[in-house]
């Protein structure tokens, strides 16, 4: 596989990607047994990993996204507001919130509660990533890929300037890349 110019490190490759999400996707069955559970995506970061999880889900799935105000890495104000709702009557439903990755918690949290508001029998989360430490709200996902250090990632969703979302890889984004932008990351 060639790797990317401007990526760093591999930290995660298509290989161990694809066996983790086939795991996750067996719990999900096993967890989710006898009933019809949504999948709600956030786009666009999660397109790729809840493509991959519904495949390796053995359920009768439904499938939604939606679209929430991005706030930006450097962004002080961490406002979350949801710009596309979902187009499915949540009611009754078991939904599970997949995102690419957990990183302030922000997200995710404002999202539960809520879709949850929106009358769901259940609100759960799968991430594909999880940045523990770097956590501003307290919040756990239910499903999670794999916990990675506090770089700056892309490829399988995860997009810097909306480049680099379809590598088939997880990797850590040269730091000139960004500071060519004056992005000063941590
Ligand atoms: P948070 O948990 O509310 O901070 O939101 C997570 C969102 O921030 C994700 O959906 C990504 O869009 C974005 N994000 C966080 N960390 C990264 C990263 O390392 N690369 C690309 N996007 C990221
Ligand atoms: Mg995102």
């Amino acid at each position: 596989m060639e790797i990317n110019a401007n990526i760093e490190k591999v930290l995660f490759s298509p290989e161990e990607i694809r066996a983790r999400i086939k795991e996750l996707g067996e719990s999900i069955t096993s967890d989710y047994r006898g009933k019809k559970p949504i999948f709600i995506g956030i786009l666009k970061g999660a397109v790729f990993f809840l493509a991959d999880l519904a495949r390796e889900t053995d359920l009768p799935l439904k499938i939604d996204f939606i679209s929430v105000s991005s706030y930006g890495m450097n962004s002080v104000s961490g406002d979350v507001n949801i710009l596309r709702g979902a187009q499915t009557d949540l009611r009754g439903m078991d939904v599970i919130i997949v995102e690419d990755i957990l990183d302030t918690g922000k997200t995710l949290s404002k999202l539960v509660s809520a879709l949850a508001a929106q009358g769901a029998a259940s609100v759960k989360t799968a991430v594909l990533l999880d940045k523990r430490e770097a956590r501003k709200v307290p919040f756990e996902a239910d499903y999670v890929g794999f916990v990675s250090e506090n770089a700056f990632l892309v490829g399988m969703g995860l997009d810097y300037a909306e480049e680099f979302r379809s590598l088939p890889y997880v990797g850590i984004l040269k730091r000139e890349y960004y500071e060519k932008d004056g992005i000063v990351i941590k």
